[in-house]
């Protein structure tokens, strides 16, 4: 089985994201890693306990991560997810017998090096887990088999600052850091926010989940209530995030168009601080260090949601 770590803030995305994940018979989930982000690492583990409950998965071990960023700063919280980060809907108490003692990053470390070569990564979070491994094992990315990325931006087109992508500007410098030093055998896959604002979901398939009334879907419906429903009322669209990192990463059939490119954070910017920079004609003379994904293709990942959800 593929030997998958999902390093994650959850999150309603993230929520989702995990579920597919969950979803794959051919996967092994062997950790599943907390970081700051959407809401606090308190929050996080009643989230992340819920919904392995919900998906009959509590076997899966958890691991709480960094509180803050790098330089300590954990104020970006958006409100978009709630304060729990799950909409703030559930009160009930869950059993958290799945989450370990072992931090994150040391438990990413060992679960690398004990499976040299197997383990993919994915991120849909903060890279802050993440570089704080890389620190410990400069080598981490060498042992990998390859790592999938929620992440950052093409053009400049920011959602919590004019210019910055959410993940990459809770923490400029781990984005930094990873981009710059995890160099996994092949290029990182980076689903930046460009390609999810393209590769939005059909309603209908939020809607024909509804009708099917699966227990995950329940739950997704659920937390989903504090964003989705309304943006659908609005006629709005229904995008996706960290979902895309996810689909990548099942089938690369899903990504519809995508480009190699050496990327790399801006860490001074006035405006620009987490923004990534794309040397498209490599002025910085460095090989591409990610595979950039433009778009993902809609049927093909509308599928896989679906299937994963119902
Ligand atoms: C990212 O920000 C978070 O709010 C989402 O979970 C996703 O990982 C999108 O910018
Ligand atoms: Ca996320």
């Amino acid at each position: 089985k593929r030997k998958v770590i999902i390093d994650t803030d959850p999150g309603i995305d993230d929520a989702k994201a995990i579920i597919m994940a969950l979803a794959q018979p051919d996967w092994e989930v062997i950790a599943i890693t907390l970081v700051n982000g959407n809401c606090k690492i308190k929050h996080q583990v009643n989230n992340i306990a819920r919904l392995l409950h919900v998906c009959e998965r509590t076997e899966i071990p958890v691991y709480k991560g960094s509180e803050c960023s790098l330089l300590g700063n954990y104020d970006l919280q958006t409100g978009h997810h709630g304060v729990d980060g799950f909409g703030d809907v559930f009160t009930y108490d869950v059993n958290k017998s799945m989450i370990r003692d072992e931090n994150a990053s040391i438990a990413i470390v060992d679960l690398v090096k004990k499976y040299q070569g197997e383990v993919t990564l994915i991120t849909i979070g903060p890279l802050t887990n993440i570089a704080m491994a890389i620190r410990l094992a400069p080598s981490l990315g060498s042992q990998l088999k390859d790592c999938f990325i929620m992440g950052g931006n093409i053009h400049g087109h920011g959602n919590v600052k004019p210019c910055a992508e959410f993940n990459f500007a809770c923490d400029p410098e781990s984005a930094h850091i990873v981009l710059n030093e995890l160099r996994p055998p092949s290029p990182i896959t980076l689903v930046p926010l460009e390609c999810c604002n393209v590769s939005h979901l059909n309603w209908d398939i939020y809607k024909r989940l509804g009708k099917i009334g699966s227990k995950k879907n329940n739950f997704t419906q659920q937390i989903d209530r504090y964003t989705a429903r309304e943006k659908m009322e609005a006629g709005e669209r229904m995008i996706v995030y960290d979902e895309c990192a996810v689909a990548a990463a099942i089938d690369g059939n899903t990504i519809e168009d995508y480009f190699e490119v050496y990327v790399t954070v801006e860490l001074n910017g006035q405006y620009t601080r987490g923004q990534c920079v794309i040397d498209y004609e490599m002025y910085l003379k460095k090989s591409p260090n990610c595979k950039v994904i433009k778009k993902m293709s809609q049927k093909k990942f509308e599928e896989l949601i679906f299937h994963s959800l119902k």
